[in-house]
């Protein structure tokens, strides 16, 4: 049997409810720092410890959390589809639930990368990634994340992948972040949508769209129940 493709676009919305910070919310990561002073190349060059410190804190808030409702549910789907997870998400809760197919458009916080020869990356060990921590041709590591005016490596297999699919589902992201917001158009015209979000932007068109005015941990699990049982033969 053929299975269908389905693909789930992410954001940090699907693992606040695992207790990692969203970026935008009220309580959210950007209110409490400021991103020119942790998360660009300008930051990076301007206070290296800064930076290193802002990921290592992070990442220990990663290792201590566990996959939720939503991210186990999407796993499940697997059973019956042929499932894509897209995300924006830098932490690894989607493969800790058992998603095989995961696409990270910001990078991994899991890993780091030589600051000079971008193609040298390493899983890191613990939680610290430090100064003096050199590749294996002598560069300092850095965090291996997308920074804010940097490529977007992933970017194009990503659209591809979308292009691809006959149900996308968009979950806890504001959609405020190119080239990743940008992303749902790529998706074939008329293709169903489903849109989760307590807090949906009613700004934001989508077309043929199911909005799930819901925390990921509630609406997530039902709509797999629903699409699981439904006549998507
Ligand atoms: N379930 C589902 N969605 C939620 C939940 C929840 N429990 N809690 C919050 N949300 C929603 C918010 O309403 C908001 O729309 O998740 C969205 C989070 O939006 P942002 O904080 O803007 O995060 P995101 O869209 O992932 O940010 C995109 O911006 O800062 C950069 O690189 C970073 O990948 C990130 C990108």
């Amino acid at each position: 049997m053929i299975k269908r493709k389905l693909v789930a676009f992410t954001g940090s919305g699907i693992s606040a409810e695992s207790g990692l910070k969203t970026f935008r919310d009220s309580d959210g990561l950007w209110e409490e720092y400021n991103v020119y002073d942790v998360a660009t190349p300008e930051a990076w060059h301007r206070d290296r410890k800064l930076v290193l410190d802002f990921y290592n804190a992070r990442r220990r808030q990663v290792i201590n959390a566990k996959p939720n409702d939503a991210h186990i549910a999407l796993a499940k789907l697997e059973s019956k589809f042929d499932v894509d997870i897209i995300t924006q998400n830098i932490d690894d809760l989607h493969e800790r639930a058992g998603s095989t197919k995961v696409l990270h458009l910001h990078g991994e916080i899991m890993k780091s990368q030589s600051m000079l020869h971008r193609q040298l990356v390493y899983a890191i060990k613990g939680s610290e990634l430090n100064e003096g921590d050199l590749c294996e041709r002598g560069a300092q590591l850095r965090p291996f994340v997308v920074w804010f005016g940097e490529e977007v490596p992933m970017i194009r297999p990503a659209e591809h992948v979308i292009s691809q699919a006959e149900i996308v589902l968009i979950i806890g992201t504001s959609l405020q972040v190119y080239p990743a917001a940008g992303l749902v158009q790529f998706a074939r015209p008329g293709v169903k949508k489903y849109y989760i979000d307590p807090n949906p932007d009613a700004n934001i068109y989508l077309g043929n769209t199911e909005v799930l005015n819901s925390k990921a941990g509630i609406a997530v699990p039902r709509l797999v129940e629903r699409l699981m049982t439904d006549n998507y033969e």
